[in-house]
């Protein structure tokens, strides 16, 4: 028997309703803070990926799923901003669009271990909005993620913010972490032994137990901004205070992909373990031009929708409230019924009703099971007085309803 593969899960109903609830309420988010949809390939040549997020990152290292066809090289995109940045400049969107703001929702792909949380396929939902280097798309950006955050009814985040600054501020962090890290060199695990040389900030997210300790005592102070940087932070900072968004400063934050400069952040959530990230994001104002494009500033984040799937509270997982589920009672009651339900469909009213002859008890037991909002009833009395019994099963309350008011009843209830 095949097993699907390692790391990748299937997502079964009912959970696909929940996943597309997920979905369409960040649509509606992303619509509204003026992000227009793109889809991009999830292959890509694999030098884009070692070219935008650095080829001493973690991902580059150890994690891309690579296709060798020939004497190409492909990737599985394990993330997708700089797909957008590489789709934003091939089609010459600079030129076209200007300043563009771009959300996406799909699959990405990592050769990680896998674990609660950690999966090989995973969904990202996420924004790239390009053009601009003004510290308010910083606060939208941020102010987006956590209005998304909310909407979905996710309580309790933590939203952690740091600057890395420009290029030559990123170099004297460099420089100034070396310094501070050097006489604790020989304590740190054989890989942050390496990125001390290759790449010393992937030191400061490193997982294992002895580089956390040593890193938590690192006096890390934003120093090693610039007059321009630090007066960009702090437009920032004071942008989220205005907008109410609770946030930390992180010193040690810097993220696990190179392309980053100036804001970057990470959400996290107490409920979701060691890999407690529920999205991230940040600056990359190099990037485009690193690209083959032209000099502009850009921002972005991503949420795991799997992450996001886990902390979303169970109780409001499948929201089914707006259905309407139809018990019928004998033989022309599921005749009555065929017309009924068809002119509820018409009307873009969601209901289901009884294919197998169950009982009254068994259908009302179902339509309680799909978390019905309304159960209509017709039986033989019902068929006899020319009436549809409405039950509002939130609150049990019943009445009699005319069988030509019945549409119009439904839609008025369903709305409220
Ligand atoms: P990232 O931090 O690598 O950022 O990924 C964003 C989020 O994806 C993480 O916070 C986490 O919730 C989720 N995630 C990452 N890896 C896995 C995995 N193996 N399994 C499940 N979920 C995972 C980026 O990818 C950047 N492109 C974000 C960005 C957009 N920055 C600017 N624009």
């Amino acid at each position: 028997m095949f097993k699907a593969v390692r790391g990748t899960k299937d997502i079964l109903p009912p959970d696909t309703s929940a996943w597309q609830e997920v979905e369409s309420i960040s649509r509606r988010i992303f619509t509204l803070y003026g992000y227009q949809e793109i889809r991009t390939p999830i292959i890509e040549d694999s030098g884009l990926f070692n070219r935008s997020l650095g080829s001493s990152t973690e991902i580059i290292q150890k994690q891309m799923f690579t296709i060798q066809r020939d004497s190409d090289l492909f990737a599985l995109r394990p993330e997708a901003t700089a797909c957008v940045a590489r789709a934003y400049i091939e089609n010459d969107l600079d030129k076209k669009e200007g300043f563009a703001k771009f959300y996406y929702i799909g699959p990405m792909f990592r050769a990680e271990r896998p674990q609660k949380g950690r999966l090989r396929q995973f969904h990202h939902l996420g924004v790239e909005a390009i053009g601009s280097l003004s510290p308010y798309l910083d606060i939208e950006v941020i102010g987006l993620a956590n209005r998304i955050l909310n909407e979905l009814g996710i309580k309790d985040f933590n939203i952690n913010i740091n600057s890395l600054g420009c290029t030559e501020d990123k170099k004297n962090l460099a420089v100034s972490l070396r310094f501070k890290l050097k006489d604790k060199l020989t304590k740190l695990c054989e890989d942050c032994q390496a990125r001390f040389k290759n790449n010393v900030f992937r030191i400061l997210d490193c997982k294992n137990e002895a580089c956390r300790h040593i890193v938590e005592t690192l006096d890390l102070q934003n120093d090693y901004l610039c007059n321009d940087c630090k007066e960009h932070f702090l437009k920032v900072k004071s942008g989220l205070d205005a907008l109410g968004i609770n946030y930390k400063v992180l010193p040690h934050l810097v993220r696990g992909l190179d392309y980053y400069t100036r804001t970057v952040f990470e959400i996290t959530h107490g409920d979701l373990g060691s890999q407690d990230a529920l999205g991230a994001g940040g600056r990359y104002d190099n990037l485009i031009s690193e690209l083959g494009g032209p000099m502009l500033g850009a921002m972005g984040f991503a949420l795991g929708q799997e992450r996001l799937m886990l902390v979303k509270s169970a109780s409001e997982n499948v929201e089914r409230s707006g259905l309407v589920y139809v018990v019928t009672l004998g033989e022309t009651a599921k005749q009555e019924a065929v017309v009924l339900v068809d002119a509820l469909r018409k009307a873009f009213v969601y209901c289901e009703t009884d294919y197998e002859d169950k009982s009254l008890k068994a259908q009302m037991r179902q339509a309680n099971n799909l978390n019905a909002a309304f159960v209509l009833i017709i039986g033989d009395d019902e068929l006899k007085k020319r009436v549809v019994v409405i039950k509002d099963m939130h609150t049990s309350i019943q009445e009699e309803i005319p069988q030509d008011k019945i549409i119009d009843v439904v839609k008025v209830k369903i709305k409220c």
